[in-house]
């Protein structure tokens, strides 16, 4: 019996979520695996009402859980910075999810802003560490808010997290990589870094990966790009790549670069794992505040976080058979992946994936 935590959040979160946790009930029909959901209303209007954003407690309660299902974090009157750290970063270093794996996969039907790139070039998955980098709150001002004011927000890496990362990227390199899936000659790991303005930082991580390459994974293609050149190939030659690891930092933002080439916010998912612990799954998208309650939006993201929540609880026949579903619904049903386009409700959206997915 699996535990999982339903956080839907702001926005549209609440919607999309609704449909994952359908689809999550026909593939527990269909798999013969058991689970209860148990709600939570952290989020922007739990704050605005209590001053709350994700109490100690609660931090407590949800290692009680086996995973947790997010919708989506932030409220357009809560000021930036706030449900953010709050709650979602809260979550992240707290129950030390300290592994973010973002897919970018192209579906096929799934219009790319790429010229002459399908769902066999858009094919590659980022791991972003989770817990370090600019994101640890290091740093601070002096004279703030005088002509002198000074800003300071530091990157913070240990070898410790650096390596952790690392033996979780080439694991899943191995199992996951091209070579793996049947889909290259290699599998290959690629370190995205600065090495030749960040010298410290990502010195640590260029030796600390040619290290762990060298001794434990010889069977793995090493490679390392600079960050500003890997986001020149996401967009001119994707399928350059296999599976990327980075910093906390890079990773955020090389992400919404692949999430808008694999068809947008609508269907990009990822998780926050801790592989010893409770993961958080999340469409990667926000809470969309402009379209909340219209049942337009694309709901396909936070089915195929709950798709990776079950791979990663080690039901990954139901994963494959959900994205498999998804997969259908993008090539055959859906006109466009954009809210108030898809020719379809949010809703029936999910009820398209869960029917094809009961049928299959
Ligand atoms: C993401 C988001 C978050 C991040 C924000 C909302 C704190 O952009 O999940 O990528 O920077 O990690
Ligand atoms: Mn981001």
């Amino acid at each position: 019996m699996y535990k999982i935590a339903v956080i839907p959040g702001d926005g549209t979160g609440p919607e999309v979520t609704a449909e994952a946790v359908k689809v999550l009930k026909t593939a527990s029909e269909k798999f013969g695996f058991k689970y209860e959901t148990t709600e939570f209303n952290f989020g922007g209007e739990r704050y605005m009402k209590t001053g709350e954003t994700l109490p100690d407690e609660a931090v407590e309660e949800l290692r009680g859980f086996d995973s947790i299902l997010l919708g989506a974090i932030g409220h357009p009157d809560v000021p930036p910075g706030i449900l953010e750290k709050g709650i979602l970063l809260k979550a992240r270093f707290e129950l030390d999810q300290y592994i973010n794996l973002r897919p970018v996969r192209l579906y096929p039907g799934v219009d790319t802003p790429l010229k002459d790139k399908g769902p066999d070039e858009i094919d590659y998955c980022v791991i972003r560490e989770n817990t370090g980098d600019q994101y640890t709150g290091a740093g601070g001002f002096t004279l703030k808010g005088t002509p002198d004011e000074v800003a300071i927000q530091t990157a913070v890496y240990n070898r410790f997290q650096v390596d952790r990362c690392l033996k979780y990227a080439f694991e899943y390199t191995r199992k996951n990589g091209k070579k793996a899936r049947g889909k290259g000659e290699d599998n290959t790991l690629a370190l995205v870094g600065k090495t030749n303005v960040l010298t410290y930082i990502y010195d640590l991580w260029y030796r600390a990966f040619h290290e762990m390459g060298k001794k434990e994974y010889p069977d793995i293609k090493l490679e390392y790009y600079h960050v500003d050149a890997t986001c020149m190939w996401m967009v001119k030659s994707p399928e350059w790549f296999d599976v990327l690891v980075t910093g906390n930092m890079f990773g955020d933002i090389i992400t919404d670069l692949g999430a808008i080439t694999q068809g947008g916010m609508g269907l990009a998912a990822g998780g926050n794992i801790n592989p010893e612990g409770v993961g958080m799954f999340e469409p990667i998208g926000g809470s969309a505040p402009k379209y909340t309650g219209k049942g337009v939006i694309n709901p396909l993201a936070a089915v195929c976080a709950g798709a990776m929540m079950l791979d990663t609880l080690g039901e990954s026949k139901a994963a494959a058979a959900i994205e498999t579903s998804v997969k259908h619904i993008t090539a055959n049903k859906l006109e466009s992946m954009d809210a108030g386009r898809m020719g379809f409700s949010t809703s029936e959206v999910g009820d398209l994936v869960a029917q094809h997915l009961a049928d299959q």
